[in-house]
C-alpha cells in the first residue's frame, strides 16, 4: 500500500482508525484501504450511517450557529477529526464576529492535516491530545493562548465520547472540562446509541468492537447520557435524538428510532 507525502511515518496505515473511518462515511479522502474495509463492514450493518454522520454535521451547524447567538466565540472542540467541508471554523467565521478555535484530536492525520489546512488561519489552532487527560488539554500553553478561558467557551464532544469506555470516567472529563470554565459556557455532546433496540445500531457497535478493534466503541441510553452531564443544567430540549435538538426544518418521524443523541449543558 503506498503511503501519500501527508501520512506520518508513525502512522500505521494498514489498520483502521476512527478519525480516517468517519472521513470516508462524510465521503473525504484522507482514508486508506484499511479503513474503507472497514467502514465497509459497518455500513454493512449499519446502511444508513453515511447519513447519520451527515446529520451530525447538520446539528454540528445549528449549535455553533446558536451558541454563537448566545455571544459564545469561543471553541475547544475536542475530538475533531479531520476537517472537511462545514467544519466548525468555518461556521463560526460564517457566524460570529472574530471567533477562536482550538482543535483537539490524538490521531495523527487529523492533527497533521489540520495544522495543514489552517497554517493561514490565525483564529484556528491545532492541538494533538487525548481528550481523557483534560489537565493536560486546558493546561497546555497553546489552550492558554489561545482561548481565553475568563469568558465563556463552547466544549464540544461531537461522536466522540462513545469511544470513551466507562473506564476512563467520561463523566469526569465532562466535569474536568465544565469545572475549567466561567459560566455562560456550554457542553455539547453527541452520542452513538442503540437505544430501543436499534439492530443496526447494535450490530454496528459489535465491528467497533471486535478483536484487535483501535477504537472499541461503548453506545449509552439517553439516561446514561444525561447522567454523564452531572448536575449541569441541560438546554431544552434535553437529550434527544440528534435531528431532534432544535431543528430547523421539518423533521420525519423517522428520527425517533435515529441511532444518536444529542444534548447541550449550560455551565
Ligand atoms: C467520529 S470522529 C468525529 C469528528 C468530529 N467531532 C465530527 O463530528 O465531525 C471522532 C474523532 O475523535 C477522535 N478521538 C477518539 N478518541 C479520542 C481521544 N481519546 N482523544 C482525542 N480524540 C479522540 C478520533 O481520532 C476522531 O477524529
Amino acid at each position: 500500500m503506498d503511503r501519500p507525502a501527508w501520512a506520518p511515518d508513525e502512522v500505521d496505515i494498514t489498520r483502521p482508525s476512527v478519525a480516517r473511518v468517519y472521513d470516508y462515511y462524510l465521503g473525504g479522502s484522507h482514508n486508506f484501504e484499511a479503513d474503507r474495509r472497514f467502514a465497509e463492514q459497518v455500513l454493512a450493518a449499519l446502511p444508513e450511517m453515511a447519513t447519520v454522520a451527515q446529520a451530525n454535521r447538520s446539528f454540528l451547524r445549528r449549535v455553533v450557529r446558536h451558541l454563537c447567538a448566545q455571544g459564545i466565540t469561543q471553541f475547544l472542540d475536542l475530538g475533531s477529526g479531520i476537517p472537511t467541508a462545514g467544519n466548525v471554523h468555518e461556521i463560526a467565521a460564517a457566524t460570529c464576529p472574530d471567533p477562536r478555535v482550538l482543535y483537539v484530536d490524538n490521531d495523527p492525520i487529523a492533527v497533521v492535516h489540520s495544522r495543514a489546512l489552517l497554517a493561514d488561519d490565525d483564529s484556528t489552532e491545532v492541538l494533538a491530545a487525548d481528550l481523557t487527560d483534560p489537565a493536560r488539554i486546558l493546561e497546555a500553553p497553546l489552550t492558554r493562548t489561545h482561548l481565553d478561558l475568563s469568558q465563556p467557551v463552547a466544549v464540544l464532544l461531537v461522536s466522540v465520547l462513545h469511544f470513551v469506555p466507562d473506564a476512563a470516567d467520561p463523566a469526569g472529563i465532562i466535569r474536568t472540562f465544565a469545572d475549567a470554565t466561567v459560566p455562560g459556557s456550554h457542553v455539547v455532546v453527541t452520542h452513538a446509541s442503540d437505544e430501543g433496540g436499534h439492530a443496526g445500531a447494535h450490530l454496528a457497535e459489535k465491528v467497533y468492537n471486535r478483536d484487535q478493534s483501535p477504537n472499541p466503541m461503548r453506545m449509552r441510553s439517553s439516561s446514561e447520557l444525561r447522567s454523564l452531564f452531572g448536575e449541569l443544567e441541560l438546554l431544552e430540549p434535553g437529550v434527544v435524538r440528534i435531528p431532534l435538538w432544535r431543528p430547523e426544518s421539518p423533521v420525519g418521524p423517522e428520527a425517533q428510532g435515529y441511532p444518536g443523541l444529542a444534548a447541550v449543558a449550560r455551565c
